[in-house]
């Protein structure tokens, strides 16, 4: 093989609450990022008790796709995408996570844009849960610290499974699952597992039992996904920000192996449908029991993943004695002994940019898992500025260029199994981590600022016209 297969499935990434805004149309509960305030770099994201009057909260507009979903869909098309990838709101479907009946209009919803998708040749590639866990869960259950949690969330993938059984064929149970292995940014925990940790608490340990639950709830889903239609593929979907050793010392070997395993841990057990050895050990080490039941182990066997989907934008190092020194803390952190990569240069998120990373973590991925791999998130988020002329974002292009040829690398020297890749945030979204509009991503630009004013019109960014080249060239030319 000397180039891409022409079933490479190129696209776009997006969530729900980071782009559709209608936060409370349509019959739509508040979910825990609906309580999410704005950041900025350094500065995090409050979460508060329950939507507040007085505060500003992003994502409850975002771009209003929600209004705007068939222009947003035509440019889509015009940019050549052959996959969308975004997210079901869980609230759009159950508002506040524990009705017996779903709501019609948000299933209706999501019948819209599927449809207007598949009439211009794209197809959706749906995430069920990008950090969207409804707040009623989250206050009310403690989110996944409860086991019913685990039954709820089964409950909406079947009932989603069921609606778009004949829209959707690539699914995938949790965003970026492994998130929270960083406990110290209560972000992550929050996001991922609707957890506040209280005082008094080992968050850790509340951590892995939640994490438990998570996982449980990813198998069973699996396994109810395969019921609906078994010609799904349904997918783990991770952040893989690798752990580089920081020289060839031993022991900054061993430290990075160690390190790893955070990466490494949800993945594993997702893939293999058992816990890991080094898991078992540190859990016995550290006196945390997790709320295994029976039947358990044999649902996360039976729920095992058909491929490991995955974000990649940067990468990590670490350093046996040192203490904490690396810039930023924002996904790569929580590394006790991180420091900077004196090889890379970052963004001015402080996200390090490093191309050869991503072949390394598409071979280490695929030996270590021999299963399929989708790259559903890459990008760079920066500053745009539109000039009279339009928006010459190169450095972006050239950060996805290298990506790109590295990737391919990957599929073509490798022997690397991948089925696509799709860049994040196509059009420009809220960013996760900071609740900002100027950490732009997209390849279309969009009139929002951070304050939540603007025009909302959409312009083509030179890395649309860029973008468009190398689908239609199925990435011979980058
Ligand atoms: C991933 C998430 O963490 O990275 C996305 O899955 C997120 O939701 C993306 O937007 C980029 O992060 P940020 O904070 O720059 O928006």
């Amino acid at each position: 093989m000397t180039q891409l297969p022409e079933s490479f499935l190129w696209g776009g990434a997006l969530a729900a609450h980071q782009f559709e805004g209608g936060w409370n149309k349509g019959g739509k509960g508040p979910s825990v990022v609906d309580v999410l305030t704005a950041g900025a770099h350094g500065v995090p994201r409050r979460i508060t008790d329950q939507v507040e009057a007085d505060e500003f909260y992003p994502n409850h507009e975002a771009i209003d796709f929600y209004s705007n979903y068939k222009e947003d869909i035509a440019l889509f098309a015009e940019l050549g995408l052959k996959v969308l990838r975004t997210s079901i709101g869980w609230t759009r479907i159950f508002p506040k996570g524990d009705e017996a009946e779903p709501n019609e209009e948000g299933l209706r919803f999501y019948d819209k844009v599927f449809d207007e998708l598949l009439k211009h040749g794209i197809k959706p590639v749906i995430t069920l849960s990008h950090f969207e866990i409804p707040l009623h869960l989250a206050r009310e259950y403690g989110g996944f610290r409860s086991r019913k949690v685990v039954d709820f969330f089964v409950r909406f993938a079947e009932v989603v499974f069921e609606r778009y059984k004949d829209k959707v064929e690539y699914w995938m149970t949790f965003n970026e699952i492994n998130n929270q292995m960083d406990v110290n940014n209560p972000l992550f925990l929050w996001t991922n597992a609707g957890i506040q940790v209280e005082e008094g608490e080992d968050a850790r340990s509340v951590m892995y039992q939640s994490a438990h639950h998570q996982l449980l709830a990813s198998a069973r889903a699996v396994a109810a996904g395969r019921r609906i239609n078994p010609d799904f593929k349904i997918g783990a979907m991770v952040s893989h920000v690798p752990v580089y050793p920081y020289s060839c010392h031993p022991k900054d070997i061993m430290a990075a192996e160690i390190a790893n395993r955070e990466r490494f841990f949800f993945p594993d057990v997702q893939v293999r449908g058992k816990y890991p050895a080094y898991a078992l050990k540190e859990l016995a080490q550290l006196g945390i029991v997790l709320p295994v039941e029976a039947g358990d182990e044999a649902d996360l066997k039976a729920g095992t993943v058909d491929y490991l989907a995955f974000s990649y934008y940067m990468s990590t190092v670490v350093k046996h004695d040192a203490v904490h020194t690396a810039s930023d803390s924002m996904i790569n952190g929580g590394l006790k002994n991180g420091v900077d990569n004196p090889y890379l240069a970052s963004s001015d998120w402080g996200w390090t940019i490093d191309p050869h990373g991503l072949r390394y973590v598409l071979s280490t991925l695929y030996n270590r898992y021999q299963l399929p791999l989708f790259i559903v998130e890459n990008g760079f988020g920066a500053v745009d500025v539109v000039e009279a002329d339009g928006i010459h974002d190169e450095t972006r292009i050239d950060y996805f260029s290298k990506h790109i040829a590295a990737m391919k690398e990957a599929v073509l020297e490798d022997g690397v199994d991948l089925i696509g890749y799709t860049p994040w945030g196509i059009i420009d979204v809220v960013s996760f981590t900071t609740g900002e509009m100027k950490k732009r991503y997209g390849m279309i630009y969009v009139d929002r600022d951070n304050e939540g004013q603007g025009s909302m019109e959409r312009m083509k960014k030179d890395s649309f016209y860029w973008y468009q080249n190398v689908i239609a060239t199925n990435g011979q030319e980058i």
